[in-house]
């Protein structure tokens, strides 16, 4: 008889993204006059930099040529990307890793989720509480949590680490320490970020107890503050402690593209394995290899002017940051991110649940955003917006919002 993963069960409803674009897709079925504007889901709205397209072209008549075609690619990567990412996310930070450190992957939430495969399913994880929901939904899959409880509005055997107003949205050392320790930052959803003095206490805190931190730093390049480091690696002992997992996805605007990758320090061993020939491993099984033209549009990146085109695209997203910010604040509402991350968080106004504001917005103004309670149970009474939007959207929702 076939039986099913029962962990899948454990999960309630679906994920956050499809539950929201469901509604969405509702409520503009019921309203098609309605000018809904979307602040909801980090997806960015502005054209792939010139530089990127240049690069992608070429690779794409490479592709039509037998003398320059690529068929599959080395399952951990291309060299040329590999040392691409090792140079300047790397080397020229002060941060020793090697191009073989670097595993090319397509994407920053696959490699989130799958990362979980190559530990025990007796490891007790860590997360931030609020949180992105990959961290948690794929450790519940794979059989790593007890079951969710309702009340509390989170599941048994996972270590919630609450992050609110009071301690400033970061996160305090638990006090049953953890095997696997999440931490995202500059952080989805709250938009707060960490300083490297802060970071180091994680890093000797993993060293000390043995834990492993999977770091997501998919929103670095969104760092404006001198003290914020943008690799986990920054930090002194971090290679015997952390993984790190990077995305192009909204530094290059590639969330229709889908490139990022996973750094895997060779000195990172638990359990007398070292975790790189487990992650080569696994990634090299069920992993063929990013796209030849998505590398090559990856490398791209990296160029003269590549960088100066991502610059600028960071700085329109990051100026929408500020409106969301300063017009949500003069509108009198209690706001905090959006310095160095792309996501400004707020309080609901009138003590609405998360949800009652997703409603209000939806059906008053018109815009989408993000619950902060599908975040996780802290999240309660918290309302996420992106800056991802265009700028005229962005500043008709703030008009829109103030009008309220
Ligand atoms: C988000 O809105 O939290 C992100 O876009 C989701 C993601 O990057 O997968």
């Amino acid at each position: 008889m076939v039986t099913v993963n029962h962990n899948y069960l454990k999960l309630p409803g679906s994920y956050l993204f499809s539950t929201i674009g469901k509604k969405v897709k509702a409520y503009k079925e019921a309203n098609p006059q309605a000018n809904v504007i979307s602040l909801g889901i980090g997806d960015v709205t502005q054209p792939l930099a010139p530089a990127i397209i240049e690069a992608l072209h070429k690779s794409v008549d490479e592709m039509g040529d037998a003398a320059t075609f690529h068929g599959y690619a080395p399952d951990l990567g291309y060299e040329f990307l590999r040392s691409a990412i090792a140079k300047n996310d790397y080397k020229d930070r002060g941060c020793d890793i090697e191009a073989d450190e670097i595993f090319v992957s397509d994407g920053a939430k696959s490699d989130s989720g799958n990362i979980q495969e190559i530990f025990g399913l007796d490891n007790k994880i860590a997360v931030c509480d609020p949180v992105y929901p990959v961290y948690v939904d794929t450790n519940v899959m794979a059989g790593r949590t007890g079951e969710y409880n309702k009340e509390r509005g989170n599941f048994d055997n996972v270590i919630y680490m609450p992050c609110t107003a009071s301690n400033g949205f970061l996160p305090e050392f638990p006090e049953e320490v953890p095997d696997l320790i999440y931490l995202c930052f500059p952080n989805n959803p709250t938009g707060g970020a960490i300083t490297k003095p802060q970071l180091q206490e994680w890093v000797d805190y993993a060293n000390k107890n043995g834990s492993v931190i999977i770091y997501d730093a998919a929103y670095e390049a969104y760092i404006s503050e001198e003290d914020v480091p943008h690799s986990i690696y920054e930090c002194e002992g971090a290679r015997s402690c952390a993984i790190e997992l990077r995305s192009f996805s909204k530094n290059a605007g590639f969330t229709g593209v889908r490139l990022g990758f996973t750094v895997v320090p060779k000195d990172l061993v638990r359990d007398g394995v070292d975790l790189h020939s487990l992650w080569a491993r696994r990634h090299g099984t069920k992993f063929n290899g990013a796209p030849y033209i998505v590398q090559r549009a990856g490398e791209a990146v990296y160029s003269p002017e590549g960088k100066a085109q991502l610059k600028e695209q960071v700085g329109y997203y990051m100026s929408n940051a500020k409106a969301i910010y300063e017009g949500l604040a003069s509108a009198g509402y209690s706001v905090s991110g959006g310095v160095n991350a792309p996501y400004i968080w707020l309080k609901t106004p009138d003590k609405m649940t998360s949800w009652e504001f997703f409603d209000y917005l939806l059906e008053k103004a018109n815009i989408v955003g993000t619950p902060g309670s599908g975040f996780g149970a802290h999240g309660e009474g918290f309302f996420r917006l992106t800056a991802f939007g265009t700028q005229e959207n962005t500043l008709e929702a703030i008009e829109r919002i103030k009008n309220l």
